[in-house]
This record gives structure tokens, sequence and C-alpha cells, in this order.
């Protein structure tokens, strides 16, 4: 893939997501949500990308998945005013109908097109198919990663005004704010297991799955950044002072200092 081509698919992004706008200021700073969103994480794939010292054409690939990973999202919150997948539609395979409807990957050669299809459809299931190799895993766990980079930037922030003044947070809450975490949730992160989001029953477990991601982080400098940008400590801080929660904090921080150390 040409650079050229790139940059036309990005124009093509601006185009396709400015056309959701509308008069709710409500759906649309959710849109506005999901297309910064898009943005950064395309600047985290394109960090990741370098950090693992691929190729021109791999980086590209990678840019292009970064940029289309959430475009169901936009038909989504029009459609169903939420995020919210069991609630509304998977918005992974969305994003692949939005993808062949407008045929917009169709100058991409076929093999690269299927590593695009397959990295955007993996990238918001619990966990990766067992059969994935070569470049279709590389880039797989490369979108999970600059997605999870970028979730973590834009939860911290959102957590910090929505704390100040809960009643002008201007975006979806999908979980009520009670003060407890559910025991399930809290056990499950401090063994490490992974969470599913069915489990979750407050913003106190949301934040719980989302620090317990450090475990299914794939590679080292996401870790590197997570550390570096304190998003760990930030997200602690919004949780109940416990001593349940100072465990988790303990551990999870230890993991992240061990595997950094570990690959330095
Ligand atoms: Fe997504």
């Amino acid at each position: 893939m040409e650079t050229e081509q790139l940059e036309k698919f990005k124009a093509w992004f601006d185009d396709y997501v400015a056309g959701f706008y509308g008069d709710d200021p409500y759906v649309n700073a959710n849109l506005k949500l999901k297309e910064d969103h898009t943005r950064r994480t395309c600047a985290e794939m394109v960090y990741l990308a370098d950090e693992l010292a691929l190729p021109e054409n791999q980086k590209r690939i990678a840019e292009v998945i970064a940029l289309f990973h959430d475009i169901g999202r936009f038909t989504q919150f029009v459609k169903y005013r939420t995020y919210n997948d069991p609630r509304s539609e998977n918005h992974c395979l969305l994003g692949l109908d939005v993808l062949r409807q407008t045929n917009v990957l169709e100058p991409v050669a076929a093999e690269e097109r299927e590593l695009i299809e397959r990295a955007i459809e993996y990238h918001g299931i619990r966990e990766l198919p067992d059969d994935l190799d070569g470049q279709c895993l590389l880039f797989s766990k490369m979108i999970r990663d600059a997605d999870k980079l970028d979730v973590f930037y834009l939860t911290t922030e959102a957590y910090a005004r929505y704390a100040e003044n809960p009643d002008e947070f201007e975006l979806e809450v999908e979980l009520p704010d009670e003060p407890y975490c559910s025991p399930g949730v809290l056990e499950a992160v401090l063994a490490g297991r992974l969470v599913d989001y069915s489990e979750l029953r407050t913003l106190n477990d949301m934040k719980l799955l989302q620090l317990g991601w450090v475990y299914n982080v794939n590679f080292t400098p996401t870790l590197r950044r997570i550390q570096k940008q304190g998003f760990l400590k930030t997200l602690f801080g919004f949780l109940p002072n416990s001593e349940d929660i100072e465990n988790v904090k303990e551990k999870i921080l230890a993991y992240v200092d061990f595997r950094i150390e570990r690959d330095a």
C-alpha cells in the first residue's frame, strides 16, 4: 500500500464521519468521542509500529487498521444511542459491514484487505482465537494494544470530568456510579483473570476491568507507555479506599514493573 492510499483513506474517514453529525448535542458529543479516539489510536498504532520496527508497508497497514477499527461506532450510536454492544450490535462486525458496503478498501490488495478486516473483527473480542498466526496475529495484537492505550487516556480524562460535575457530563455512562465493586470482579482482577463485560454492575467494576487489562497487554512498549502516562495510578485514584483495592493496586503495579524490567 502506498502512502498516497493511506492519505486517501484518512480523507475518506473525515468525510464519512462528518456525515453523522446533526442537531442533537448528546449524539454529537458521543460521535466526537469516537472520532477523537480513532485519531489518537492511529497515533498509538504508529508508536507501536515504530517500537516494533515494522517495515514501512506494514506500518501503513497498521495505521489503516487503527483508522477503521471503530468505523462501526458511528452508525451504532446514531441508530441505538449507545456504545454498549450487547444492548445494540457488535460494533466490530458492524464496522466490517460499513467497509464492505462502502467498498472503501477496494484499492487494497486482497491479502492486505484480509489482514485489515480480520484485525478489525477481532479487536473487540474477549480473547483472540488460538489459530491466528503471522501478520494476522501481529496486527490483531497491535490494534488491541493501541485501542487500550487510548481507552486508558480517554477514560481517565472522562472520570476526572465526571467526578467534578456528574450533572454536566455530556457522554453516555453505561453503568451506575455506585460506591462499591462487585466481589466477583474484584476477585477476578486479583487473580489476574479476564473479566467479562457481562459481569460488570458498577462504574467501579469497569475501572477494575480496565486495570486488569495490563495482564492482556501484548507488547512491552504498550506497558511502558501506560506507566509513563500514569494511567494506572490515576484510575486507582477514582476507586474507593479499601484494603481490597490496595491489594489490587500493589499487585497490578508490581506486575507492570516486572514485565517492563524483564523485557528491558
Ligand atoms: Fe472498538
